[in-house]
């Protein structure tokens, strides 16, 4: 999927479900000139989704699919990317996992950041069980999306020092700094 950087950068869609901290740091990405992706859509399948407000802010287009009924939540934003002509998928706090048949028409191009060192705590409370086992390092990966949850081909991981003073909330805020640093250097390293 290598592509050198032009005029025309890669039509990107970030999926959110909460906060949106990797959103507001990937659209803070995106407007660099030498940045490959440009952030044309956002998904959320929250209403209420507080990071709603970055695609707000910079005037992205910003779409709202519940997952009630995931076969029809996934054939609207099927839809809703082919009409943008998205080629290229992250997800960022995306609570969801997508089907086999949603990657099928995005192969190879549905990318996640999770607050862990892959393979090791996939699913949620990484945090919590990664203190909880007197782990001395943990931190954070970005993978490509298989239908398996956090199973995909890894692309980049940050390792850090948990201290002994750690706890669940200064975790999240020293795993979420270096999030903000790896996403986009993992998305460099897929397109440039
Ligand atoms: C991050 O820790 C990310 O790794 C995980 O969910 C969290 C989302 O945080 N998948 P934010 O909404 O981007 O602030």
């Amino acid at each position: 999927m290598k592509k050198s950087i032009g005029p025309d950068k890669i039509r990107t869609a970030i999926f959110i479900s909460g906060t949106g901290s990797n959103l507001k740091n990937l659209i803070k990405f995106s407007s660099k000139r030498n940045s490959p992706i440009s952030i044309n859509l956002v998904i959320s399948n929250k209403k209420k989704a507080k990071g709603l407000k970055y695609a707000n802010q910079k005037k992205i287009e910003k779409k709202i699919v519940t997952f009630k009924e995931q076969k029809k939540a996934e054939k609207i934003i099927i839809n809703l990317l082919k009409k943008r002509k998205i080629k290229f998928i992250c997800l960022a706090g995306f609570m969801k996992i997508l089907s086999n048949n949603f990657l099928k028409k995005f192969n190879g191009k549905v990318v996640n950041i999770h607050p862990s060192l892959l393979p090791k705590y996939k699913g949620l409370y990484t945090h919590k069980r990664a203190l909880k086992n007197n782990d001395n390092f943990s931190g954070c990966t970005v993978h490509y999306v298989t239908s398996k949850l956090d199973s995909g081909k890894i692309i980049l991981q940050k390792k850090i020092k948990i201290s002994k003073t750690d706890n669940e909330n200064t975790l999240r805020k020293k795993i979420l700094i270096e999030e903000h640093k790896l996403y986009p250097r993992a998305i460099n390293k897929i397109f440039i």
